[in-house]
């Protein structure tokens, strides 16, 4: 009974060898036992013009892309060159291109699919504890539930010279670029 656990398991760990590997790859933002929930449930409050379109900026910039991106002959080129036969179930690439990539298997497999590409909570932190409504609009039971205020460190946990097409990285000009800030504040 218990050898044909251990090879079951065994087999689901091949069938899932992406998941295995995951286990020992290291999270860019590793860090809280918070949940994901995914971007989804962000844009509940974060989408209007009246709340600064949080979502449909971030759907517009490269980082929803960011899974996508690394399906193209470019990535696979870049990827064979270090050993990795499919970039969008190496965890070498998929640290830095999804979201809740570098924790546990279990996380991965929660609400958010690593297809959501680099989204709000890679640089926001799990969001399950911080996004109800009386949680959010109170600043410090917020950071204490998880969310972060991201800055240039943040930001150069992925962008940093691992990444084969790093470019140099200046902060005000690519945060120019993606930022979302809430009108009037
Ligand atoms: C139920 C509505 C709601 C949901 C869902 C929600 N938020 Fe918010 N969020 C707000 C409101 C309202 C504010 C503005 C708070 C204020 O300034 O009074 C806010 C503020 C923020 C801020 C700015 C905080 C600060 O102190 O500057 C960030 C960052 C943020 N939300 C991220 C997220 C992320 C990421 C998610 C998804 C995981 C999310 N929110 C889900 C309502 C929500
Ligand atoms: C350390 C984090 C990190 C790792 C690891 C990483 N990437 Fe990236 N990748 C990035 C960042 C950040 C960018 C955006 C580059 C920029 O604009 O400076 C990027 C961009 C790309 C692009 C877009 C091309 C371009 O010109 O911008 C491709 C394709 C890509 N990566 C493939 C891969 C592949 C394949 C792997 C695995 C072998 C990988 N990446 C591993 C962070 C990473
Ligand atoms: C979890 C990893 C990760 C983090 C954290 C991250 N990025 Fe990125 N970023 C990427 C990847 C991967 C790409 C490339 C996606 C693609 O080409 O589809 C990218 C692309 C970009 C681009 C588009 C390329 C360009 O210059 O036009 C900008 C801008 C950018 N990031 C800014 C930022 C800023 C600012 C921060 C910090 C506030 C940040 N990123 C944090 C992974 C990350
Ligand atoms: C690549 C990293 C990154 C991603 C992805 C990202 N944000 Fe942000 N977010 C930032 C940065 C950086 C700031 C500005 C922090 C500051 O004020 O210096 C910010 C600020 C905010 C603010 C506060 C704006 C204000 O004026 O106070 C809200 C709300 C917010 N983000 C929500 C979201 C939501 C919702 C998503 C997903 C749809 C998201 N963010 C995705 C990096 C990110």
């Amino acid at each position: 009974m218990k050898k044909k656990a251990a090879l079951l398991s065994f087999g689901k760990c091949l069938g899932l060898m992406s998941f295995c590997v995951l286990l020992t790859a290291q999270g860019a933002s590793a860090q809280s036992e918070h949940e994901y929930v995914g971007a989804k449930k962000c844009s509940i409050c974060h989408k209007t013009p009246k709340q600064g379109e949080q979502y449909p900026k971030w759907q517009e910039s490269r980082h929803s892309k960011a899974f996508e991106v690394l399906g193209t002959a470019e990535a696979k080129a870049a990827g064979a060159k270090l050993g990795v036969t499919d970039p969008q179930k190496d965890g070498k690439c998929l640290k830095c291109h999804s979201t809740a990539y570098g924790h546990t298997t279990d996380r991965v497999a929660q609400a958010i699919p690593v297809e959501e590409g680099v989204s709000c909570e890679s640089c926001h932190g799990p969001g399950k504890d911080y996004m109800k409504m009386s949680v959010m609009k109170d600043r410090a039971a917020a950071a204490a539930a998880g969310l972060k205020i991201p800055d240039e460190k943040t930001c150069l946990g992925c962008h940093n010279a691992e990444n084969p097409f790093n470019k140099p990285f200046n902060y005000q000009e690519r945060l120019e670029k993606i930022k979302h800030p809430i009108p009037g504040k």
